[in-house]
């Protein structure tokens, strides 16, 4: 039977009755009860307990572990070392695509960063292993730590499927910036940040033979089961991964990582259920951070503040043994308008745990150095940082010269400039106060993230009582995809969200791609969509070949699907009941499957991107130099909203994230040990509720009918991006001081 193709898709499929509906998440009660079951709350028969055992050097060998010490404790069963271990089928060091991070699993006594696990230890307690792990008190032969961004080995790191680490160029840069009347030059550090995500690294691994069961937070269920699988020499469908929930990932939680295989080695060394948790300053290390960065901005313009050239250099650091670099200069393809632009990258090898994906990996980075840029070349020209912006804006993409699928960045300024009051800003910093003495500025910033998709399929069933189900392996670590994809099942099936069964969160599913890189919604969205499509495609063929159907000779695209029933299109009142329809052909349910995958045409055809304003305003205590950002509006286009309300939470958290990239997180290494000295949450500050602004996020209508049959561009990481940049450019406002080094902290503006 022929599937049809997304042309032919009944129109109800692209204007469903459930998408755009501010539903509350259908796992809210679940959460805020305590009953959702997140990977560490599972408690199989007989499980035991893992502790690792971390490096307290950044380089060098482990010379001796007091292994018959921490075995003799009471209550420890086993301690899994580089010399007791359960065989790999894989080496952890192999590397056969970009996404496959070299992991540290024991295979030697080799130390190459703080905070590697060098032993795990086993026990029928937490205490127990936990004490077991201290009594291993390791001894060291220590090489000097290399640290920082100063390093003199620099390299170029190849691709890891994001960004251009090579210079990539348009038009003469170096000619533009010589005949620029005006040019800006300034040099702008981000620190190394860590992911921090809410609920740690967990992993409840359970063996019974060669077949494995594993409760574990995920990112990207199907790439986890193949590392797994691969690791440990068995079939992908022999191991079972649950993650129905996760507290988190910001990235850290795309691949499997380290501590996560060391529990499923020691499940299976001992042969019985164990349990691993990482304890918070074990995130500081194995489990992937953001690079610190240090990046040279050089702008041009002419005497009407009109760009004529960008130059966007990004210095940074990976670790000793993989190439994972944060590509921030990426940053100046998109955003504005410049006839010569040219980034590069350059990386130094350092003695750290190998970087990854965080929070808007590069744009967010590489944002708030080339929004600082900006503001201080709008200055420089006399001009209203919003205004300097428009003038600079693109009208296609600047760095390729594509048209943009869809932009509504225009409206993102004037909607937010206009919620805000932007309008009364003075220009000269240093001008407002509030009633208490305080300096007030106001900043702005753009918002940008490219619109995505990665590859997911989905399966949808209808029922013989009208009822329908749809399975992706969908992972919602708080974004809310529990809801959002249940109403794109739905309209998928023509049927109400409640009549719906929405399976996610299991590796048994198919395979719904990696929640990341902003595109869950998108890819899973766009699977759900096609499967459904073509679930219908199915009933549509049996209704209208049998002649005892009130639809009989309508053809498969002369019926749309709405409220569980397949109407004639051009008569609305012939209609026939999905139930009655797999009834008479004596069918207990009808299924299809549906793939979401980039459409090739309109990628090399378009330059896709969801854009936005942010408007910031911070409060700064004039003697003490303390910042406080106050309010914030963001105004974005993110082409089509599934739900109104989790798409304004996912902004809110993403434009939190920016306040604190701006004024709060820095992990902070020691020169000498080349340990982060404030692996913990007290001292690596994150924003707590005292730290938040008011916040308002602004939807702003947007039509895209080239990024995918939905129009879904993703709105998980955008809102970091302009934000960080507005509060950076409303502290220069309030007191007239650049701070080219975030956090901006107390010491630069005193
Ligand atoms: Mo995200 S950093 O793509 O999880």
């Amino acid at each position: 039977m022929p599937e049809i193709s997304l042309s032919q898709a009944p129109a109800h499929q692209r204007h469903g009755s459930n998408s755009g509906q501010p539903l509350t998440r259908r796992d809210g009660v679940l959460k805020v009860t305590g009953a959702a079951r997140y990977a560490a709350d599972n408690h199989p028969p007989g499980l035991l307990y893992a502790v690792l055992a971390t490096a307290a050097i950044s380089r060098g060998r482990v010379a001796a572990l007091e292994i018959a010490a921490a075995k003799a404790h009471p209550g420890v069963v086993d301690v899994m070392t580089p010399a007791h271990k359960p065989p790999l089928a894989e080496d952890p060091d192999a590397k056969t695509n970009p996404f496959m991070f070299r992991l540290e699993l024991l295979q030697n006594d080799q130390v190459r960063y703080a905070g590697q696990a060098i032993a795990v230890v086993i026990a029928e307690s937490l205490e127990a292993a936990t004490e077991g792990a201290a009594l291993l008190a390791p001894r060291y032969e220590a090489l000097p730590a290399r640290v920082g961004l100063d390093g003199d080995t620099s390299f170029l790191p190849p691709a890891v499927g994001i960004g251009n680490p090579a210079a990539v160029t348009h038009g003469d840069v170096e000619a533009a910036l010589d005949a620029a009347p005006l040019t800006v030059e300034a040099t702008y550090e981000t620190p190394a940040q860590y992911h921090n995500a809410m609920e740690p690294h967990a992993v409840v691994a359970a063996w019974d033979g060669d077949r494995l069961s594993v409760d574990t937070p995920s990112q990207g269920l199907i790439m986890a089961q193949g590392r797994i699988a691969g690791l440990f020499g068995i079939a992908p469908d022999h191991i079972h991964i649950r993650s129905p929930f996760l507290g988190g990932g910001f990235g850290s939680k795309g691949m499997i990582s380290g501590p996560q295989l060391l529990g499923i080695m020691a499940a299976k060394l001992v042969g019985r259920p164990v349990k691993l948790v990482l304890r918070r300053e074990q995130m500081y290390g194995p489990v992937g951070h953001r690079a610190p960065t240090r990046q040279r901005l050089r702008l041009g313009a002419d005497g009407e503040g009109r760009l004529t050239a960008i130059a966007h250099h990004a210095k940074t650091v990976t670790s000793s043994f993989d190439d994972f670099y944060e590509p921030a200069a990426d940053a100046s393809h998109t955003l504005y308008a410049a006839p010569a632009i040219a980034t590069s990258h350059e990386a130094v090898r350092i003695d750290i745990g190998t970087p990854l994906f965080m929070r808007a990996p590069g744009e967010a980075t590489g944002s708030i150095a080339l929004e600082s840029a900006i503001d201080e070349a709008a200055h420089a020209c006399g001009m209203d940082p919003l205004a300097f912006r428009l003038l600079n804006y693109a009208e296609v993409e600047p760095i390729t010269g594509k048209p943009f699928s869809s932009k509504a960045l225009r409206e993102c300024y004037a909607q937010g400039a206009e919620r805000f009051g932007w309008a009364g800003r003075p220009r000269e910093p240093r001008q407002m106060r509030d009633e208490d003495g305080f300096l007030v500025g106001w900043g702005v910033g753009t918002a940008t993230f490219p619109a995505l998709m990665f590859a997911a399929e989905a399966r949808a069933v209808i029922r013989a009582d009208g009822t329908g189900v749809m399975e992706t392996g969908a992972h919602d670590m708080g974004q809310g995809a529990w809801t959002a994809l249940a109403q794109i099942a739905a309209d998928g099936l023509g049927l109400g969200i409640d009549e719906v069964e929405f399976r996610a969160g299991t590796s048994d599913l198919p395979d719904a791609g990696i929640a990341g890189g902003s595109a869950h919604t998108a890819t899973a969205g766009t699977a759900l969509h096609n499967a459904g499509a073509a679930v219908i495609a199915k009933l549509a063929d049996l209704a209208t070949g049998d002649e005892r159907s009130p639809l009989f000779g309508a053809g498969n695209a002369g019926v749309v699907a709405r409220g569980g029933r397949l109407h004639r299109r051009d008569d609305q009142s012939r209609s026939e009941g999905y139930g009655e329809i797999l009834a008479r052909a004596g069918l207990a349910e009808v299924e299809a499957r549906g793939q979401g995958t980039a459409d090739p045409a309109a990628q090399s055809t378009y330059a896709m991107h969801a854009h936005g304003a942010v408007f910031a305003e911070v409060k700064v205590d004039p003697d003490l130099g303390q910042v406080r950002a106050t309010r914030l509006v963001g105004a974005f286009a993110a082409g089509r909203i599934i739900n109104p309300k989790l798409a304004r939470s996912q902004l809110y958290g993403g434009m939190i994230w920016g306040v604190s990239f701006a004024l709060h997180e820095e992990a902070v290494t020691d020169r000498r040990s080349g340990r982060i000295l404030n692996a913990d949450l007290a001292e690596y500050h994150v924003p707590v509720n005292a730290d938040v602004p008011s916040l308002e996020a602004v939807l702003v209508d947007e039509h895209d009918p080239h990024v995918n049959a939905l129009g879904i561009k993703g709105v998980g990481e955008i809102g970091i991006t302009g934000s960080a940049g507005a509060v950076a450019n409303a502290v220069w406002h309030a007191t007239g001081v650049r701070v080219r080094r975030f956090p901006i902290r107390i010491e630069a503006l005193i």
